[in-house]
Formats: structure tokens, sequence, C-alpha cells
């Protein structure tokens, strides 16, 4: 049952808020929990806890050619994206965490909003598979670093709950 949204305390570090936010999804997190659901809950949590722009998850397809849009938080965004292209599907491929402080300085970048101007992707891995990646923007260049990295990795780890079956 939630019991209302708890913000993370103003004026304190990036470093803190995350540990706040982690916090709290963890505490909304079960494996009996509909996918849809808990990554749902995710996206909010994150998007108002954090202040982000958008946030929201993109999940491969059965046939992996592709990936497709699942909850976010933010304006509407671009359903599909090829498995490989765009950040997220750079992501996908290479398995690993991409920073873009920059937008428009990442070739192959697919707008889905002309107000985003920084993002990071952060690949949701199972025994060597990705399963979906959770995408975050920014409005303003370089908002990411290894902080976000850090905590965003931790959050994606316990994220592999939702994917048991
Ligand atoms: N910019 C992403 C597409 C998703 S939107 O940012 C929500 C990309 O290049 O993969």
């Amino acid at each position: 049952m939630i019991d209302g949204f708890s913000f993370p305390p103003s004026g304190v570090s990036k470093d803190l808020k995350y540990s706040h936010v982690n916090a709290e999804i963890s505490s909304l997190l079960s494996s009996d929990l509909p996918q849809i659901s808990g990554l749902a809950n995710t996206a909010s949590v994150l998007k108002y806890g954090m202040g982000f722009f958008w946030v929201g998850f993109y999940l491969l397809t059965e046939d992996r050619s592709r990936l497709v849009l699942g909850p976010f938080q933010g304006e509407p965004a671009c359903v599909y994206i090829p498995y490989g292209k765009g950040v997220c599907g750079s992501a996908c491929l290479e398995k690993r965490t991409i920073i873009v402080p920059d937008v428009d300085a990442f070739p192959g970048h697919i707008a889905c909003s002309s107000r985003s101007r920084s993002e990071i992707v952060v690949p949701i891995i199972r025994e060597g598979e990705v399963l979906a990646v959770l995408d975050v923007d920014s409005e303003t260049k370089d908002a990411f670093d290894e902080t976000d990295q850090k905590h965003l990795e931790t959050l994606a780890q316990n994220l592999r709950i939702l994917f048991l079956t």
C-alpha cells in the first residue's frame, strides 16, 4: 500500500537525494508486482523525487530487433527505437551506461523532445541479456555524471526483480 510519496529533503546533495529516492523505490518493488506497475511507479518517483525532465523505460521486443516505449513520466515520446540506434539502442548493443552531455553532439541521437539537452541511459541486464533500458533526460546540458550513473545502475539492478518471468 502506498501511503503518499516522500520527497527527498530540500537542499541536500544529489547523492543523498538519490539514496532517499532509491530507498523509496525499493519499498515499492516486489517480485509479485505487475511489471508495468513497478516500472510506472519507479518512473514517477524518479521524475518527481529528482526533478528530471523525462524518465522512462524502453523494453526489448520479443524478437530483440527494437525497443518499445514502456512506462514513463514526461512528454510523449517515440514508440519504437531500432536495436543499436539512438542512445537507448546503443546502450543495449554495448550493454553499458551511456551519458550524453550534449544531445546535439551524439551522432544518431533520437530527439523525442527539442527541450531535452542531455541524457543518461542505463541498461537493465540479467544473465548477460539486456531486458530494457532506463532513460533519463534533462533540459540542461551536462546534467549527468558518475553520481547519477552509480545510483541509476543500482536502481537498474533492483529493477531486475520485475523481470523474473
Ligand atoms: N533520445 C533517445 C530517445 C528516447 S527519448 O529521449 C525519450 C535516444 O536517442 O535513444
